[in-house]
């Protein structure tokens, strides 16, 4: 620490520290237009200025040092950032009341208030371009536009998608997209940070536009000429009177829009942010202080809302009679259901009956579903669709470090020296997750290898980018592993320290020997020996993974390999190392955490453990069932069979998602009774006797976990459309309809006595997670929580980690003469999963409106296929027609078919085999034959699509560039008189 001084009073401050954030922290008032604390320092705006040594410097590019003595308030400093500011008024008009962004939060009104400018010496100039609308979801106006650059360093540098610019050398400079396009035809993804950290209203949110104000939403006409009656009497009453009558009205908004903090209901990435809503009209998402993602946000969430207010939602619960549906009352469906579960359970016993969980709801729902299982009907056949994506990563980790959960969090991923990322499309499927080792990547030094089948964004920035055949990460994780070790390379004082069982797995490792390995995987020797060098030069390695890991037959095996290979390299118990699964939907991670599975209860608790059943049976006051029950793939296996007769299931789109989509519907439709629960008339509820219509994520509250075990609240944005009820409430209706007496009135309650029974929960309350603060498990009774896990030891009994030995498993279904093309699936940015929720957005529907099969231009060339063509795909388990999209990011033989379709789902390709360990579907394993039909349609993906841009990557705003221009100075060097109030 070191100590300076600031306007005659003394500061500590860490050295090298931003003497911005110091006179922040001191509560020293100063403007500051182009800085973000997220951002770091512009340097375009000039309006830090402050003195020191008789010299001007930006407050935001200097570093403190011991003895510095500041003035923000000199004569010099003063006149300096007047005149920077004015230099930013001639780029902007101040017509506050009819404005949308007059919310309290705009820089440029604040900042003109703070130094009380009453005059522009420097009149507005207009610049000849106009407002850009072509994006669905958001609007430029380059006459608003101050040209702090905020926005440029926001997509260069955060979100790394490289779209934006200015074109400084330019008479009239702008913002740009991809050097020139517009917004609409650009490489913009739609992922919002540019507006939300743009400073003033240059860049707004659509759903904003003639919506926040009270007067902004009046025809354009009027609007102008009160603009310039705004202009027109400037001269004469100065700022200070307009500013007064903007502020009246800003306070009046307050009454009206309501900010609530939610947490995404999308990925696993667990982004937070406030909603600002005026009645149901969500006005924007507004990303901020989440302890994730801070400014970040993707295009889902923030604009892929539409469908919470969509007239599609359920309101009525619906009863299955002759074959149609018909509306019911609450009561008579809520009758109906446990009446029918009564009669199953009398008749067939507890385990005939099943249920599944949703990884979309919140922790206690889960817990509450799974209580409803265990405690009121009394079976273990309870799941969720971590079976279909992530079981195979928890037991991979279970195997080897003991908990099943990522070993740090997103920061620590940040740290790594190199990131490995296996059978994940990061960029699309964690976007904000993916910006960060983007941003470590272009800025930091970070390296990066990346293996998948799919030459995607990911893949296009590695350093090293591997692509081996499919199913056969295991084998060349397992041979770099066994190269390590016999070449001394191993980190052998992390192993005699840390891990158990090397001798053990050595010999397992004996037949991945480089030689096979390159031979099966398609890669070569000397590719293989770069990774493992890269890996041991690297200063920590952090490995992500996903379903492309996840979903094949070895799905749990690799997951372990790659687990060995961190421990071979003492690549655990510190920052910038470890293993991260990705999880897949928001709540994936937190609904197995709260027992949604068949062989656990709560906080990984076994079912056959007797002591964690007593202390669950005196916590319940019931006898619970010890034997572990059904999983999802077993539980259709079970239907058929006739042994299972009913089942209870919510926000899964089990029909479409899961595995052998035909197999799976023609179980459903055996069932003697089914009760599916959502907010929309899934797939799924055809096959359904009674709908039960439930509420999103913005109609409740409750906790989410995301992929970094980080458990976060979230707030009722909305109260719940009326016909429909939150989860919780129903299941719980459910339950006391059967005798179990339960009482909860609000989500905390149920939280604590999760927390009463669940030792890595026990310090979890609703206090401690109160607005965006959040905690990641293990939680200590005392509320500490464990952001990095193992820093202390492993979570076995005697501390140290276990090394898996590991054998070679062939895949599954693989191609032949008669399916001759490998189909992989996966994800789509802008969609999520089958698409109920994104397809109702109609901004994404306009970007990306229907599924598609990629095909490698060689393929394409062989077969005569160009993008547009239909083609069908058969595989042994079902057929689908799709169009084509002949794309380099796959190669040759193999296709890609993104998941978000209902007309023609992946999974009626996809087959029953499964992880061995797990269950989990090999979805990744299929094998298809192609025929192309005679029609040729238009390209699946319009011309508007994002990836057709060309972005125009460069350092950041490069404020050289300005500062270069003829017409530039710094301020403070000549005389402006700007008058004050
Ligand atoms: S990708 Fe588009 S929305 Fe995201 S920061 Fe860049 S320009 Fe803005
Ligand atoms: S559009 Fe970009 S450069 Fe213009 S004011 Fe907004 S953030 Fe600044
Ligand atoms: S979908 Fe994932 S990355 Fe996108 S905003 Fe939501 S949590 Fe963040
Ligand atoms: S805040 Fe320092 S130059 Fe803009």
């Amino acid at each position: 620490m070191i100590r300076l001084t600031i306007d005659g009073v003394v500061q500590e401050a860490a050295s090298g520290e931003r003497l911005i954030d110091v006179i922040n922290r001191a509560g020293v008032q100063i403007s500051q237009v182009c800085y973000h604390p997220q951002l770091g320092p512009i340097q375009t705006c000039d309006t830090c200025m402050v003195e020191t040594n008789g010299q001007l410097v930006r407050a935001c590019a200097t570093g403190v040092s011991a003895g510095m003595e500041i003035s923000t308030k000199s004569e010099k400093a003063g006149a300096a950032q007047r005149e920077a500011f004015d230099r930013i008024l001639t780029n902007h008009v101040l017509y506050c009341t009819v404005c949308d962004n007059n919310n309290g939060n705009c820089t440029v009104h604040n900042t003109e208030r703070l130094l009380g400018i009453e005059h522009q010496p420097i009149p507005f100039h207009s610049k000849p371009y106009e407002e850009d609308h072509s994006n669905p979801f958001y609007r430029y106006d380059p006459q608003q536009c101050i040209l702090c650059g905020r926005c440029v360093e926001a997509c260069q540098n955060v979100q790394v998608n490289e779209t934006l610019s200015i074109n400084w050398e330019d008479p009239h400079p702008r913002v740009l997209w991809d050097g020139g396009s517009t917004i609409g035809e650009s490489s913009c993804v739609s992922c919002g940070h540019c507006i939300t950290v743009c400073p003033c209203n240059a860049l707004m949110e659509k759903s904003m536009l003639g919506h926040a104000g009270f007067l902004t939403a009046l025809p354009k006409t009027t609007l102008s000429s009160m603009i310039d009656v705004v202009k027109g009497v400037e001269p004469e009453t100065g700022y200070g009177a307009i500013l007064k009558l903007s502020e009246a009205e800003s306070h009046m908004r307050e009454l009206r829009i309501r900010r609530t903090k939610t947490v995404c209901t999308y990925c696993g990435v667990g982004c937070s942010f406030d909603v600002w809503t005026k009645d149901r009209h969500i006005l924007k998402v507004e990303p901020l202080d989440g302890p994730t993602n801070g400014i970040s946000t993707c295009v889902k969430g923030k604009f892929g809302w539409d469908f919470v207010n969509s007239p599609d939602r359920l309101t009525k619960p619906l009863i299955r009679e002759g074959g149609k549906f018909r509306e019911a009352s609450w009561d008579e469906a809520l009758d109906l259901v446990a009446r029918k579960f009564a009669e199953i359970k009398a008749k067939n016993g507890p385990d005939s009956l099943a249920f599944v969980s949703s990884s979309k709801c919140t922790n206690e729902e889960s817990y509450l579903m799974q209580k409803l299982a265990r405690a009121v009907i009394g079976t273990n056949n309870m799941d969720n669709c971590s079976r279909y994506c992530q079981a195979p990563a928890t037991q991979g980790l279970f195997r080897t470090v003991g908990y099943g959960g990522d070993s740090g969090s997103i920061r620590d991923i940040e740290n790594a020296g190199l990131v490995i990322i296996i059978g994940s499309n990061t960029a699309e499927s964690h976007p904000v997750l993916a910006t960060r080792v983007k941003r470590a990547h272009k800025l930091r030094g970070q390296k990066l290898i990346v293996s998948d089948l799919r030459e995607h964004e990911m893949a296009k920035r590695a350093d090293l980018f591997l692509h081996p055949k499919p199913g056969t990460d295991l084998v060349w994780l397992s041979a770099v592993t066994r190269y390590l070790l016999d070449n001394g390379m191993a980190n052998t004082k992390f192993l005699d320290q840390w891990v158990n069982g090397l001798a053990e797995y050595k010999k397992s490792l004996a037949p991945f020997t480089m030689e096979f390995a390159a031979r099966a995987c398609g890669l070569s020797e000397d590719t293989l020996k770069k990774v493992a060098h890269m890996i041991v030069e690297a200063d920590g390695v952090c490995i992500l993974w996903a379903m492309g890991v996840t979903q094949h037959s070895m799905g749990s095996d690799t997951s372990t390999a790659i687990s060995n290979l961190l421990l071979i390299t003492g690549n655990y118990m510190r920052t910038g190392t470890g293993a991260y699964p990705l999880r897949g939907h928001n709540n994936v991670q937190g609904a197995s955490d709260h027992g949604a599975m068949p062989n656990f209860l709560p906080g990984y608790q076994h079912v056959d453990d007797p002591e964690v059943r007593s202390r669950f049976q005196s916590g319940w006051n019931v006898e619970l069932p010890s034997t572990k029950g059904l999983d999802n793939h077993e539980m259709i296996d079970a239907i058929h069979q006739g042994t299972l007769k009913a089942m209870y299931l919510f926000g899964e789109e089990i029909s479409l998602v899961d595995s052998n989509a035909n197999f799976v519907g023609d179980g459903l439709s055996k069932l003697e009774f089914f009760v599916a629960q959502d907010i929309f008339f899934s797939h799924t509820c055809q096959f359904a006797d009674v709908v039960l219509p439930a509420s999103p994520s913005l109609e409740k509250e409750g906790t989410f976990t995301s992929t970094e075990r980080r458990i976060q609240r979230l707030y009722e944005v909305f109260e719940p459309l009326e016909g429909s009820r939150p989860d919780w409430r129903i299941i719980q209706d459910v339950a006391n309809r059967l005798g179990a007496k339960w009482e909860y009135q609000h989500p905390s309650e149920i939280y604590r006595e999760i927390a009463s029974l669940t030792p890595l929960f026990a310090g979890v309350t609703y206090e401690r997670l109160e607005g965006f603060k959040s905690l990641h498990w293990p939680v200590a009774k005392d509320g500490t929580d464990q952001p990095l896990l193992f820093t202390k030891q492993f979570a076995f009994p005697d501390g140290k980690a276990r090394l898996f030995p590991l054998s070679l498993t062939e895949t599954t279904d693989q191609p032949n003469a008669e399916f001759d093309l490998h189909l992989n699936n996966g994800r789509l940015l802008e969609h999520f999963h089958e698409g109920n929720m994104t397809y109702r957005s109609e901004g994404i529907r306009e970007k990306t409106p229907d599924t598609f099969v990629e095909v490698s231009p060689e393929l394409a060339r062989e077969r005569g296929i160009q993008s547009g063509t239909w083609v069908q795909l058969t595989s042994r388990y079902g057929h689908v027609r799709v169009r084509a999209l002949v794309t380099d990011r796959v190669q040759g033989k193999e296709l890609y078919m993104p998941m978000n379709s209902s007309e023609s789902p992946v999974n009626r390709l996809t087959s029953s085999h499964t992880d061995a360990a797990t269950n989990t579907p090999a979805y990744k394993e299929t094998s298809v034959h192609m025929d192309v039909l005679p029609e040729i349609g238009e390209s699946p993906l319009p011309r508007i699509n994002s990836r057709f841009g060309h972005p125009t990557p460069q350092r950041g705003v490069e404020v050289e560039r300005k500062w270069n221009r003829s017409d530039y100075s710094l301020p403070g060097n000549r005389l402006v008189q700007v008058q004050t109030r």
